[in-house]
């Protein structure tokens, strides 16, 4: 049979239309699982694009065999819905990289510097190996499994439950005398590469998708509804972490290791106790040696502070503990071809250069795109289209081009002529000085800017607009629905209107229109802190945000700040640049912003249909809880870095420097100028041990 797939529309038979509408309904269905459900997409948005063209124009001429499970009756993730959600009673973190021994040395660095412990004194750690699955956390009470989740965005994960029963590891009564009463135990689920190979197999003999990878095999079969297919997936779990317990039998991460294998667990039987950064890379080294021995997929080392005490000291930072660290293992490299380079235009206007590959399976995954960060980029590089090129994956990041071989370049082939204009919008792209990025001036008139600010803007740490995804935003945005973030709360008067006419559009049935409609008059009302960050200012992400809203309060004094310290001076502008995390850079980013008009309009539109609402600081029942904290002088018992954090753990800011608007100043030894002034502007002064008092209740 000669290939339907390129056959035009027009000259398709009948029956050749019924054969590429099931092509094209397993085609697409596998892409969107790929994008949705494994963020693995191995097609551009441009090829997927015309996939589905081509099954909506066959289904034009063709109406009657349209198929019940056509790709046009459904928009968005598939199958996600089926399962419910479960809130982390503690939030599922990830873990900091390390890329190089240094960066290894430089974390037990950080560790002694946060906990004020001298080079003599040893900091045990447990490393074990990163195993590459997909984490669960499972709940027990009185020793009995109830409830097992995904981790989800971290603070929520979908109800996984009764695909877990399936997996064999996993004690459904956990055994031993000191079982605590309620106990949440994390660990990563996981497909042995038999298990993949054969699964594989099966799959392509029923001519039905290979899984990329085991991890993607792994997450698929913990999705499946019906959960006898799970259980024929033989997925194993490792246990290595807790989520809410009701009393911690263990005083350090090696124990708790052994209080899990007590209770009914496997624990990865190459994880060790290392006194020393040289003891742990060595273990790394043997690791690294055995990994492609192992049953199962390893991509590095994770080292834990073992004391918990300690762990518990040194707490977290965005989303991640300072008490632990993930060692990954050398990056996987492959040798492939550069078809193009093209340019994509993202939501600040950077324009970022992006090599078009010949598809290359590296690592067990196929890459046919990868970065090529910018223009001194590709000039420092050579990188020619045509060239020979080696690419690297590592781990999640967007895989790179190492370098170019050049005895393989082409003749023909000629310098990167880099554009000196949008080629979204034809604006000039211009280069500040010292900056390696060159950017589209064209703002909210480039299309690109513009929808990638709208992607953002209902984005999960935003808005979070449930089934308001990339795909709509485009579609959307493209009819001229949304142009604006003010256009996405106007929808559904315009709806009701008659003027847009989404009720009969394409995969909209009654049902998903109105849940749309509702997840949007929800986030009618949004706390300060998400709004801020879904601004998209630059350099302003979610940390920054909180901090900014947690300083103003709302947005009528964050905008009225902002404009009293547009001349870079005065007491505005100071208050702005004390904020912890926050120097000269960002306050520049953030009064660009302000200085925009056309961003100025999208907050009053915004403002006009909006209910922002403070931001409550953490911990309120705590006196330090929205409190300004200026330390200065040297602390006795602990680092400045973990006062700091104690005091942002109980809802208090820490400044820099002394303003009317600081509620205390802890002074310590050698305190200099900041204590004075304190006085001279009648701030509470406290000592080392009423700060204690307050904060730890010493
Ligand atoms: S500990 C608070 N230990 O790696 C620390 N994580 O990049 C929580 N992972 O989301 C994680 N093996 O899914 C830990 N032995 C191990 C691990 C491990 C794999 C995964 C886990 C986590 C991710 C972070």
């Amino acid at each position: 049979m000669s290939d339907l797939s390129s056959c035009p529309v027009a000259e398709l038979t009948p029956a050749g239309a019924a054969a590429e509408l099931e092509r094209l309904a397993i085609e697409i269905g596998r892409h969107d699982r790929r994008y949705y459900l494994d963020a693995t997409p191995d097609i551009s948005d441009a090829d997927y694009d015309e996939l589905r063209r081509r099954n909506l124009s066959i289904e034009a001429r063709f109406s009657d065999l349209k198929r019940p499970d056509s790709p046009s009756l459904r928009v968005g993730a598939p199958a996600a819905e089926g399962f419910g959600k479960v809130e982390h009673g503690t939030p599922m973190l990830s873990l900091d990289n390390a890329f190089n021994s240094d960066n290894v040395t430089e974390f037990f660095a950080r560790v002694r510097r946060f906990l004020g412990l001298d080079a003599e004194h040893p900091v045990d750690v447990v490393g074990e190996p990163k195993i590459d699955g997909i984490s669960a956390a499972l709940r027990y009470e009185a020793g009995n499994f109830v409830v097992g989740a995904t981790r989800g965005d971290g603070s929520v994960g979908e109800d996984i439950t009764a695909n877990l029963r399936t997996v064999r590891d996993l004690p459904l009564r956990l055994a031993g005398a000191d079982v605590p009463d309620i106990l949440e135990i994390r660990g990563e689920v996981y497909l042995g590469r038999e298990e993949f190979f054969a699964l594989n197999n099966a799959r392509e003999n029923a001519g039905e998708a290979r899984f990329a990878n085991p991890r993607n095999a792994a997450a698929g079969s913990l999705r499946q509804l019906d959960s006898r297919i799970t259980a024929q997936r033989g997925l194993h779990f490792f246990a290595y972490a807790w989520g809410e317990v009701s009393s911690m039998p263990a005083a350090t991460q090696w124990e708790f290791l052994a209080r899990l294998n007590e209770w009914g667990f496997r624990t990865n039987p190459l994880a060790r106790l290392c006194a020393t950064p040289e003891d742990v890379l060595a273990l790394y080294e043997k690791i690294a040696r055995e990994r492609a021995s192992l049953p199962y997929d390893i991509d590095g080392m994770v080292y834990k502070v073992d004391r918990l005490d300690w762990q518990e000291r040194l707490g977290t930072v965005s989303r991640a503990p300072r008490w632990a660290i993930a060692h990954k293992f050398p990056a996987e490299r492959a040798e492939t071809v550069l078809r193009e380079i093209t340019i994509q235009v993202g939501r600040t206007g950077a324009l970022t250069p992006v090599a078009n590959l010949e598809p290359i399976t590296v690592g067990g995954v196929v890459v046919s795109r990868a970065t090529l960060h910018n223009e001194d980029e590709i000039a420092r590089k050579d990188v020619r289209e045509g060239d020979t090129v080696v690419v690297q994956r590592a781990g999640d990041v967007i895989p790179q081009i190492v370098e170019v071989i050049l005895n393989k370049r082409p003749a023909s082939a000629v310098a990167f002529d880099y554009p000196e204009r949008c080629p979204e919008c034809d604006s000039l792209a211009t280069r500040e000085e010292g900056e390696a990025i060159r950017r589209c001036t064209g703002g909210l008139i480039c299309p690109a800017q513009a929808v990638e600010r709208l992607k953002h803007f209902v984005s999960r740490d935003a808005f979070d607009i449930e089934g308001l995804g990339t795909r709509n935003i485009e579609s959307f945005w493209r009819d001229g629905w949304i142009k604006t973030p003010d256009d996405i709360f106007r929808l559904e008067r315009r709806e009701r209107a008659g003027e847009l006419g989404l009720h009969d559009r394409e995969g909209w049935g009654e049902k998903s229109v109105e849940n749309l409609f509702q997840a949007i008059t929800e986030r009618r009302q949004i706390g300060l802190d998400r709004f801020i960050y879904a601004l998209g200012i630059r350099q302003v992400g979610q940390a920054t945000a909180r901090l900014l809203a947690r300083q103003y309060g709302t947005l009528d004094a964050w905008r009225s700040a902002i404009d009293g310290a547009r001349s870079r001076e005065g007491e505005a502008y100071e208050e702005l640049i004390a904020i912890e995390g926050i120097g000269t850079a960002v306050a520049e980013d953030i009064l660009e912003f302000f200085g925009e008009s056309h961003n100025r309009d999208v907050l009053d539109d915004l403002a006009a249909v909006l209910t922002i609402t403070a931001v409550q600081a953490p911990a309120s029942d705590s006196s330090l809880a929205g409190k300004t904290i200026v330390f200065t002088g040297t602390l006795e018992t602990m680092t400045r870095a973990e006062a700091k954090s104690r005091a942002e753990t109980l809802g208090a800011k820490v400044a820099g420097s002394v303003s009317k608007k600081t509620d205390f100043v802890v002074v310590g030894a050698e305190a200099g100028t900041k204590a004075k002034n304190a006085e001279g502007l009648g701030v509470t002064v406290l000592s080392e041990d009423q700060w204690r008092a307050l904060a730890l209740g010493d």
